[in-house]
């Protein structure tokens, strides 16, 4: 495998280096199921897993939330090559079973926040009974928006990363660590 080498990636001529390992996530993961399960079972939430980077992520949280759920998947996309756009797009149609309902929103990582915000904004619109926001990473310094995020796996500086579902122009979602943009 020429793309990899120690602890490098390369990915389009960019080098990523590891930044959290497998276990280290897989640890985090396995604390975020718990908390989940505190506050929600016997509540049969659906998980609405966001499309394409959760489903890594969703994969191995859902299969420890062993009780009574529902999952939702929805394709949502804004973000090109190294920014976010800012235009969001999803198609409203398939929000219509959440009414209400207790949602639990499964993200990859929240950078500027217009993800979340686009789709509160519609799950308000819908009339959901409660909704939570589960995400892998956070960029708390990205954000431009004010909203709570009710569990978080880590907060992380700006750099962007890949792996572990999360991609640089489809590339790297197949790692099973987290790499983040070595400085040029
Ligand atoms: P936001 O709308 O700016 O919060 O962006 C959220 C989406 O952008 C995430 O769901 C990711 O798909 C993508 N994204 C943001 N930061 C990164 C990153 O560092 N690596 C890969 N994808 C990212
Ligand atoms: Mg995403």
């Amino acid at each position: 495998m020429d793309w990899m080498s120690n602890n490098d990636v390369t990915i389009n001529k960019l080098v990523f280096t590891k930044f959290l390992t497998k276990d280290a996530i897989q640890a985090r993961v396995e604390e975020l199921a718990k908390e989940l399960k505190n506050k929600y079972e016997n509540h049969n939430p659906i998980f609405v897993i966001l499309l394409n980077g959760a489903f890594v992520f969703a994969s191995d949280l859902l299969r420890q939330f062993d009780e009574s759920a529902e999952t939702l998947f929805l394709k949502v996309s804004s973000y090109h090559d190294l920014e976010s756009t800012g235009n969001v797009t999803f198609d409203k149609n398939f929000l219509s079973p959440l009414s209400g309902r207790s949602v639990i929103l499964i993200e990859d990582i929240i950078d500027t926040g217009n993800t979340m915000v686009a789709l509160l904004k519609e799950l308000k619109t819908i009339g959901v009974k409660e909704v939570a926001l589960c995400t892998l990473l956070l960029k708390p310094n990205k954000l431009k928006h004010n909203f709570e995020v009710q569990h978080v796996g880590f907060s992380i500086a700006d750099e962007f990363v890949v792996g572990y579902g999360l991609d640089y122009n489809e590339q790297g979602r197949n790692l099973r660590d987290i790499y983040q943009l070595k400085s040029q």
